[in-house]
């Protein structure tokens, strides 16, 4: 099957091998890609990171993070030895010259200097200009060599110029990748086949039949050991300049020519150049900020985020935006936006609300059509319906949901969707990343909306945790005689 094709040969290196994102995410995600064949046997994965560790301690942590981030039916010891056997290790800071990049030279001068490479960048964000200097300084830098950039660019305008520019001294825009997982995500990319493949869709999906679009990302998960960066980000910032409006983009953008990257990516960068500015004096009726106090989070009781901190903040933990796409096609069609820690419940999803039918033929007026695309966790596509209620003689409508759930082959849990982007990066195509337009022009929007909250011109809200969010928020929606989806559920 084409789906499990193997690769061609390649090095992988990672910078932040010790970290959370590696160890949590990556390892397990070459772990699985080897095990469907899709790595082929001499490919190599080599960790650099400043902790002193020789190979085989290093190896032992993988070990340790395969056996605890993956499900145990998944590891066969003979598979988990065929990965380890694929790793290595440089202690290296990558932010200063030393002799240790020799080392690094040394270990991949040991395969085909032709071979693709990928550095993957898994580090603060302000160390990647001059780990790429460093690649150059020490001729690590080949035709065939590729940066996965993670998250976040920048945590502005200026910053994200600064890395954009740090990066591009050393590599042509062609060779970097910079990964938002959101779009490796199966039912992400099930927008595109859904709104384009489907004239049924596509045919009704404009202002004329779309009332509004929620797109939410909520997590049940407060900030735990991640509180040292998340208090420097926030919801806006870790969620929503990225992953909801890279969503946002998929909903709205016009039909790309083909699924060639910059079709794709053009598409997408005319919705971001779309999005209405939102101003200091706006934000106060645009834009929600909170953050969540004690609550209880399935059946536990957890701490507020000022007391997990430990001082005192200003960093919102829950966000809402009403979003406007300037374009004909989305004339006066809200697009809420809206992401939260410490949730009620977990789940991402994308809500399309239609335009009720005009008629007066039933009484009173049909409720509107929904159609819902969960993201995640049970992913799947649900169309609310209006159809006759049997149980009466007279015509009155009841809605009917048709619910259709998205799964793999068995029953499988779909892959983690950093597998497939950290293979694109291998395969050359980037499709499902981000180019460098696309993250200014999200910054661009987001970056008067930081301002405003910095400035003072929302008022901080605060939600218990285990919620659904402040009050405030049901009245962004309110305005337009709307609810968000579980309040209609
Ligand atoms: C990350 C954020 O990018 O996405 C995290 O930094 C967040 O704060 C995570 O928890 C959510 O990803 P997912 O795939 O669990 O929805």
């Amino acid at each position: 099957m084409e789906h499990f094709q193997q690769v061609e040969p390649f090095d992988y290196v990672i910078f932040g091998a010790t970290g959370d994102l590696t160890m949590r995410k990556l390892l397990p995600a070459l772990y699985n890609r080897l095990r469907i064949g899709q790595i082929p046997d001499d490919a190599c994965i080599i960790g650099a990171a400043r902790t002193e560790l020789d190979r085989e301690a290093y190896v032992a942590r993988a070990r340790e993070a395969l056996e605890r981030f993956l499900p145990s039916d998944i590891l066969s010891p003979g598979l988990v030895e065929r990965f380890l056997a694929r790793l290595d290790y440089v202690t290296l800071d990558s932010s200063r010259e030393s002799a240790q990049w020799d080392v690094l030279k040394a270990q991949l001068a040991k395969t085909d200097p032709d071979r693709v490479r990928v550095y993957y960048f898994a580090t603060a964000p302000q160390l990647y200009g001059s780990i790429c200097e460093n690649l150059h300084r020490y001729g690590l830098i080949t035709p065939k060599s590729r940066v996965v950039l993670e998250k976040p660019i920048g945590t502005d305008m200026a910053t994200a110029t600064a890395i954009n520019d740090g990066v591009g001294q050393y590599f042509p825009e062609k060779q970097i990748y910079r990964i938002d997982h959101y779009l490796g995500k199966e039912t992400v990319q099930n927008v595109l086949a859904l709104r384009f493949a489907n004239p049924l869709m596509n045919a009704a999906w404009s202002s004329e039949h779309i009332e509004s679009v929620q797109i939410t990302a909520a997590e049940t998960v407060g900030v735990e050991g991640r509180a040292a960066y998340y208090d420097t980000s926030g919801a806006l910032r870790d969620m929503i300049q990225n992953h909801l409006l890279q969503v946002l983009c998929l909903v709205a953008m016009e039909a790309p020519d083909s699924l060639e990257a910059d079709a794709v990516r053009n598409a997408k960068l005319a919705v971001l150049n779309a999005l209405r500015p939102i101003t200091e004096t706006s934000a106060a009726t645009e834009t929600v900020r909170a953050q969540y106090t004690a609550g209880v989070v399935d059946g536990e009781n957890v701490p507020g985020y000022l007391e997990e901190l430990g001082k005192p903040s200003s960093t919102e933990t829950y966000a809402a935006i009403r979003a406007w796409v300037d374009t004909p096609r989305w004339k006066d069609v809200p697009f809420y936006i809206r992401t939260a820690k410490r949730s009620g419940r977990k789940v991402s999803e994308i809500v399309v609300t239609f335009r009720p039918a005009a008629t007066t033929m039933f009484g009173a007026t049909p409720a509107s059509n929904r159609l819902v695309l969960r993201i995640q966790p049970n992913e799947g596509v649900e169309l609310r319906l209006n159809v006759k209620n049997p149980a009466l003689d007279v015509f009155n409508l009841h809605p009917a949901d048709l619910d259709a759930s998205i799964r793999m082959e068995g029953g499988m849990p779909f892959p983690d969707s950093y597998e497939r982007l950290l293979l694109d990066a291998v395969r050359g195509d980037p499709v499902l990343f981000i180019r460098r337009d696309e993250v200014e022009a999200a910054w661009r929007w987001a970056e008067p909306v930081l301002d405003a909250w910095k400035h003072d011109k929302v008022p901080m809200q605060t939600y218990s945790a285990g919620s659904y969010g402040p009050d405030q928020a049901t009245r962004l929606l309110a305005d337009h005689d709307d609810t968000w989806h579980e309040a209609s559920e």
